[in-house]
């Protein structure tokens, strides 16, 4: 496991031990904050009768709600924190998850749709090349669409207090996403400092 990683890991088990199963173990303030991103995540896109594989998936939460809400949803998670995974297998055992760094070990299949929400919020060395890399990474194993959130805006606002997170610039990781495909939902509507992009495959070359 990469440095960076680790250091993710470790800043989740921290709060972990303080919190417990808690949203706050996720970085979240409260669920009201993780599920104003999910609502933005299941518009737009059918997930029935879809693999769905979620990257960093906490708790399990969202694979709670697309099992609920669409028919027939084959849903795997995966997370670098093992408490984390120990009790999203015990929240939810009709469900899948498992422990990876996926975003530096991706597993080698593809998902139908791939959904990561909350995960590329950290402050991070080289933050917006890390981010890249994460989506490309994330994109390259979905047959038909990527889906994620992501702090910042449009002028990229400045950074806030806390250290552990970063914000970043919503026009920039647009421009980056239509460089992968044509196909390209943004929504920022719902959230000040909070963006959400659909990546969809596309036939068609952007040119
Ligand atoms: C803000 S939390 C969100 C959890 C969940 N998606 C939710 O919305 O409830 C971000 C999660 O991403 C996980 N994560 C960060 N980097 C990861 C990586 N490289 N591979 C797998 N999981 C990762 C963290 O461990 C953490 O559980």
């Amino acid at each position: 496991m990469t440095t960076i990683s680790e250091k993710i890991r470790e800043g989740y088990q921290t709060r972990f031990k303080r919190f417990g199963g808690r949203a706050q173990s996720l970085s979240w303030a409260n669920m009201g904050a993780a599920h104003q991103r999910f609502r933005q995540m299941w518009t737009d896109v059918d997930y029935s009768n879809k693999s769905v594989l979620d990257v960093g998936c906490g708790f399990g939460y969202l694979g709670k709600f697309l099992t609920k809400k669409f028919e027939n949803v084959t849903y795997t998670g995966v997370d670098i924190v093992p408490e984390f995974i120990e009790k999203a297998k015990l929240r939810r055992p009709n469900l899948t998850f498992f422990v990876r760094d996926y975003l530096f070990d991706p597993m080698p299949e593809k998902f139908d749709i791939v959904v990561a929400s909350g995960i590329l919020n950290g402050d991070v060395p080289h933050n917006m090349d890390y981010r890249k890399k994460a989506i490309k990474t994330m994109f390259d194993h979905a047959n038909e669409a990527l889906v994620f959130n992501m702090l910042g805006s449009h002028p990229q606002p400045v950074q806030p207090a806390q250290k552990n997170v970063w914000y970043a610039d919503s026009l920039e990781v647009l421009t980056y996403c239509m460089s992968l495909s044509s196909k390209v939902i943004f929504k920022a509507h719902y959230n000040s400092k909070d963006f959400t992009i659909i990546i969809f495959k596309s036939k068609e070359k952007a040119s």
